[in-house]
């Protein structure tokens, strides 16, 4: 049986009238990775553990983890209770709540990093993170990677998108993942002229395959920033709490000056942070910046129980050891059916394509496959795992996922 979205189609009709392109952003269908639309749900009902519902009552594996912040499942008993009990305590106050410096002690502790600064969404601390380049140094270039993702902000977007001006971008300088040669050449070309490199931990580029860093990459870059004053920006929200509890720059064998962090802080819970070390404590408290929300201590109370929980029970080995196992099982449900699945970037966090289909139309297919029959994949966007998964699940997702070759063999 596979699952009709009679509900979903009518939501959809409904929310168009009201809401720009129905859903918009990344959760919506636009973004191009839910293809072809009519495979994919368009709103849930509810989620708990591993799984979600959607409008219809069809209930997904989820593998997608709401692009991140689920981390230790749907609904967890330990942080809901958290939040629950903070909330009773109080949110949103004139005074931020003292648990304020709680959790920054333990964020900043957890880091090795000297100071936190919390905010709500990845998009507010990257941001941050630049202007703190830009105020610490005196200076206006960033360098970034090509294909990488930062937010929404003008300055993380191309001239030539809609709302963007030349203006926006005129700072950045954009290089190739992994070139320490192509950073070397930007320094010798605008010397004393940059402020930030910044970059997320390994490169997970949509319609693409992921690329980790070569041996030595990162220790290269943190040495040239060093000699060349140039902040080193980690941008962790989408690795982070995924690969080390201290932080994707400690798991890749560095340090980075500044690191973001927000998805998976909370497991869903809205806030996100930046970590820094104390030379720039001052260029960050000069900056103006704030928001209506960002104290509010829900979200606070949230990530203490959180990170408390990925400490306590070895969550981030476990997450290693389940995808491990999930991904072998998938590549080879593949070769059975004489293919290959490519699977790239760390196993929390992986992508996936078939080889030999140049215009992803077998994979979209198979994907779609899957997504009817309750194994919620998406096409062109790296992956990601909760630690909810049990072997139970891993073998339901593997039967569907052999169901849905044979489907695909027949259409
Ligand atoms: C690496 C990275 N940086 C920044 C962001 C922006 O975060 P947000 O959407 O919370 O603003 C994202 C979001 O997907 C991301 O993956």
């Amino acid at each position: 049986m596979v699952y009709q979205y009679t509900k979903n189609r009518e939501l959809f009709q409904r929310a168009l009238k009201v809401i720009p392109q129905g859903v918009p952003g990344h959760l919506g269908p636009s973004n191009g990775c839910a293809i072809p639309f009519d495979a994919f749900p368009v709103f849930a009902e509810r989620a708990e553990g591993t799984y979600f519902w959607d409008a219809d009552g069809n209930r997904f594996i989820d593998y997608m983890c709401a692009y991140g912040p689920n981390l230790l499942g749907y609904g967890d008993a330990e942080v809901d209770e958290a939040a629950v009990r903070q909330l009773r305590q109080g949110n949103c106050i004139t005074s931020p709540h003292r648990i304020l410096v709680d959790f920054a002690e333990l964020l900043t502790e957890t880091t090795g990093k000297d100071w936190t600064f919390f905010a709500k969404n990845g998009n507010d601390v990257t941001t941050l993170a630049v202007m703190t380049a830009r105020c610490a140094t005196g200076r206006s270039k960033i360098v970034l990677i090509k294909g990488g993702y930062h937010g929404v902000a003008p300055w993380t977007q191309q001239f030539g998108k809609p709302g963007i001006l030349e203006e926006d971008v005129a700072n950045n300088i954009v290089i190739s993942w992994n070139s320490a040669a192509e950073l070397e050449a930007a320094i010798a070309r605008y010397p004393n002229q940059i402020a930030a490199f910044i970059a997320a931990p390994y490169h997970h580029p949509i319609f693409a395959d992921s690329e980790l860093p070569a041996d030595g990459y990162w220790q290269t870059v943190r040495k040239l920033c060093t000699q060349h004053g140039i902040v080193l920006i980690i941008d962790d929200i989408r690795c982070g709490f995924r690969l080390d509890i201290a932080g994707s720059d400690h798991y890749y064998g560095f340090r980075a000056d500044l690191i973001t962090f927000c998805k998976a802080l909370a497991n869903g819970y809205n806030v996100s942070a930046l970590c820094g070390v104390d030379s720039l404590r001052d260029a960050v408290s000069d900056v103006f910046y704030t928001g209506s929300y960002w104290l509010s201590a829900v979200p606070f109370a949230a990530g203490i129980a959180c990170l408390t929980k990925l400490k306590r029970d070895g969550i981030i080995a476990k997450l290693r050891t389940t995808a491990l196992k999930l991904q072998s099982g998938l590549r080879d449900v593949a070769k059975q059916h004489g293919r290959e699945l490519l699977i790239t970037g760390e196993p929390p966090l992986w992508s996936m394509r078939h080889t030999g289909d140049d215009d992803f139309y077998f994979h979209q297919s198979w994907v779609s496959e899957c997504v009817r029959r309750g194994v919620f994949f998406t096409n062109h966007h790296n992956h990601f795992l909760n630690a909810a998964v049990t072997d139970a699940d891993i073998a339901v997702t593997l039967d569907i996922a052999d169901e849905a070759y044979k489907a695909v063999a027949v259409e």
